[in-house]
């Protein structure tokens, strides 16, 4: 066991990211109406992080070109805060128009990937987003971070953790308060998370109470690879509801490891959420009539069984 299972909590923050990264590669058009509903359940549920869309190129993601009216229709929600995605000094511009208080900021440890995502090298999106975090901290919003590919890109492959941690700094070193370390592809298995934390541990031990773990699932791998991120002391943890979502610049990655998934595995291990399991999976399931299909969460699919069976006697 690490030196740094000691500073293990018992509460995890959970940062919810289905609307955003859930919904960004759904292909059918979801009306503004339904994502503002799905926004309203989720908050509802007890989730006290949630980013809600994306202030990107409506043309690099078609599905969040309502950005706007997603920010307007949901208002401000009591005891929630939100965050949207925000790639240059447009998207900030047009995020500032509608009153967004919290940014995220998002690069990767590989140029690779970051120049299919945002049209940038790594050095040049450092370089961009240095005005927006200014302008966006001198207007007196937060900023986020995120450091995609901190495992294996999908255009080079493995990732040393060296890259991860040189992108970390420069993002702190812009102003965010809170840095989100991307497994964009979802290959990633426990010991790599290990291997990635101990560089952590091991050169930047202050960081660990502003690091969350973002993991996809695409190799049905993204609940171990929590599990182990919270074994090294990692506190923050981005999910979305049902397991939705996908990176459209990511092709294969599937969603991010399912809300429900986490607050059980959580909740049964006695660290508090602040999540209603059950208020969680109404949202989902929302979200499933939407779609017109089931989601991957398995923790979704027994609670719906279990109320089809409850109907049934
Ligand atoms: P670009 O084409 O290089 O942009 O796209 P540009 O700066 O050259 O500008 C070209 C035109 O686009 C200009 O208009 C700009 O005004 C306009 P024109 O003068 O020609 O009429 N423009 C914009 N319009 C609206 N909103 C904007 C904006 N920016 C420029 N924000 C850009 C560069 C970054 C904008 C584009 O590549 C882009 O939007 N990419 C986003 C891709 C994306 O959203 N990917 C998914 C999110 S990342 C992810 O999922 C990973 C994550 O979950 C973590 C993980 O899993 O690891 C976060
Ligand atoms: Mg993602």
């Amino acid at each position: 066991m690490s030196e740094h299972s000691g500073v293990r909590k018992k509460q995890v923050k959970l940062v919810e990211v289905g609307p955003r990264d859930g919904l960004q590669n759904e292909s059918g058009l979801i009306q503004t109406s339904d994502k503002i509903r799905f926004i309203e359940l989720l908050a509802k549920s007890g989730l006290k992080h949630i980013e809600l869309t994306s202030f990107v190129h409506p043309k690099a993601v078609p599905q969040l070109a309502d950005a706007a009216d997603v920010i307007q229709g949901v208002g401000a929600l009591t005891d929630c805060e939100t965050s949207v995605l925000v790639p240059n000094e447009k998207g900030l511009e047009r995020a500032l128009e509608v009153g967004v208080k919290r940014i995220a900021v998002f690069t990767a440890a590989s140029s690779a990937f970051t120049e299919k995502n945002i049209r940038m090298t790594v050095d040049e999106s450092i370089q961009a987003f240095t005005p927006v975090v200014q302008r966006a901290l001198s207007e007196g919003l937060s900023v986020r971070g995120y450091v995609s590919t901190v495992v294996a890109c999908p255009y080079v492959g493995k990732i040393q953790s060296k890259a991860v941690l040189e992108t970390t700094q420069r993002l702190f070193d812009l102003g965010v308060d809170e840095v989100s370390l991307g497994d964009t592809v979802g290959v990633a298995v426990p010991t790599d998370i290990e291997q990635l934390f101990t560089a952590i541990q091991e050169k930047h031990p202050n960081w660990l109470p502003q690091l969350a773990f973002h993991g996809h699932d695409t190799y049905g791998m993204a609940v171990a690879n929590a599990v182990k991120a919270w074994e090294m002391g990692v506190t923050i943890f981005d999910s979305s509801a049902g397991g939705l979502g996908g990176c459209p610049y990511a092709p294969g990655a599937s969603g991010n490891v399912a809300t429900e998934e986490l607050v059980y595995l959580f909740e049964s291990m006695g660290v508090q959420t602040g999540v209603d399991l059950e208020m969680l999976a109404e949202a989902s399931l929302y979200m499933e009539e939407v779609l017109g299909r089931p989601l991957a969460s398995k923790q979704l699919q027994r609670i719906k069984s279990s109320k089809d069976s409850h109907c049934r006697v």
